[in-house]
């Protein structure tokens, strides 16, 4: 179907990337595991991670009652939860999420230096001169753009409900401005089998996902299965056998009767796959290097800044740590983000109709 990219956006050739921790740093978080549970039943703070950060803090998840899940859950989560302080390890736009559906809440983050290269890939500026040039386009970004970003637009959705709504947008003939993934977007746009102005951004985890050697791993393993998730490009989204958000891999994985698994997304989530399929093979897609070296590894370096002692600090001590939101931008930003929720519990429901 037609995907046709917006040209003059600002994308970044390349991204100042944290520094990944080292084993000692690793080491070291988990020996602040008993301080950080007690730290979180001191303060009552429910924590809310993604799959993709470190074993130590999905681990911590679990021991304190907290949650661990896709963007989509975090954002339910959060708003759905009783307890007023909300501990969110992921990247940036999570918690801002978190905090636009929350306003009464506190919500810290262990670092708010976690960005996502998608998010540093749209800026307001540029998608407010965008709008000018679509002046008839219903605006659909994807939740990994900033708090800004989301203000402007009609629809937020994630990977989960990506295709889902194209497909009902397209039902009421609408014009779609899809932002700010490319590789994302010509997925919605061939499976919704719909035309879409699509931004050029890209997620660097996933961008450097590579089918040709992934392909010499089917060729030794003809008996596993290959799970991509949507962010990846558009010839290793082929070779899948299965395309989804990170809970729908895992899902996925749990209920295929395959024992080989091939898997295409951050390396973190082999936490959860492992425990729920202790039988099963899983192997690790391969990704693209530079003279030797890859870029990510399959590791997200932002969600690395969310370590144990960082999240000590921002239930100790939140400044620097806490998220805000200006009121005006949180307002306008509620409304896109209510409407997925909306979208996705109608869905779920089997009852969507014209008027979401
Ligand atoms: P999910 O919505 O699948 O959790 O994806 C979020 C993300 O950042 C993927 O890179
Ligand atoms: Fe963003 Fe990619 Fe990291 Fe997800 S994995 S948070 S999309 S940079």
């Amino acid at each position: 179907m037609a995907v046709h990219m917006i040209e003059g956006v600002s994308i970044p050739e390349s991204f100042d990337l944290p520094v990944m921790p080292t084993k000692e740093d690793l080491k070291k978080d988990e020996e602040l595991f008993d301080r950080a549970l007690e730290c979180l039943k001191k303060h009552d703070a429910f924590l809310i991670a993604h799959y993709y950060t470190s074993e130590t803090m999905q681990r911590l998840a679990e021991a304190s009652g907290g949650f661990i899940g896709d963007s989509l859950e975090m954002a339910r989560e959060g708003r759905d939860s009783d307890k007023q302080t909300l501990a969110v390890a992921g990247v940036r736009f999570m918690g801002e999420t978190a905090k636009i559906l929350s306003p009464q809440k506190k919500v810290v983050m262990p670092s708010l230096k976690a960005e996502c290269s998608l998010d540093l890939c749209c800026s307001a500026d540029d998608l407010a001169r965008v709008k000018e040039q679509y002046p008839n386009a219903t605006v659909v970004a994807y939740a990994n753009t900033s708090a800004a970003v989301k203000a402007q637009a009609d629809w937020i959705v994630t990977s989960s409900l990506a295709v889902e709504l194209a497909d009902y947008l397209k039902g009421r003939n609408e014009e779609i401005l899809w932002l700010p993934d490319r590789h994302l977007g010509s997925y919605i746009a061939n499976n919704a089998k719909t035309a879409i102005h699509c931004w050029p951004g890209r997620c660097i985890v996933h961008d450097a996902f590579e089918s040709n050697a992934l392909s010499f791993v089917k060729k030794d393993n003809p008996d596993a299965l290959i799970l991509v998730h949507p962010e990846a490009p558009q010839s290793v989204v082929a070779m899948a056998d299965f395309v989804g958000s990170t809970s729908q891999i895992l899902n996925y994985a749990k209920a295929s009767d395959a024992t080989k698994l091939i898997i295409a997304t951050e390396r973190n989530i082999f936490y959860k796959i492992k425990q729920a399929c202790p039988d099963k093979i899983l192997i690790e897609a391969p990704v693209a290097s530079l003279s030797g070296h890859c870029i990510s590894c399959a590791n997200c370096p932002w969600m690395a800044l969310n370590s144990l002692e960082s999240l000590i600090d921002a239930l100790e001590n939140s400044a620097g740590h806490e998220l805000f939101v200006p009121e005006d931008i949180r307002v306008q930003a509620t409304k896109p983000l209510e409407r997925m929720l909306n979208f996705s519990k109608a869905l779920k429901e089997g009852r969507l109709d014209n008027n979401l």
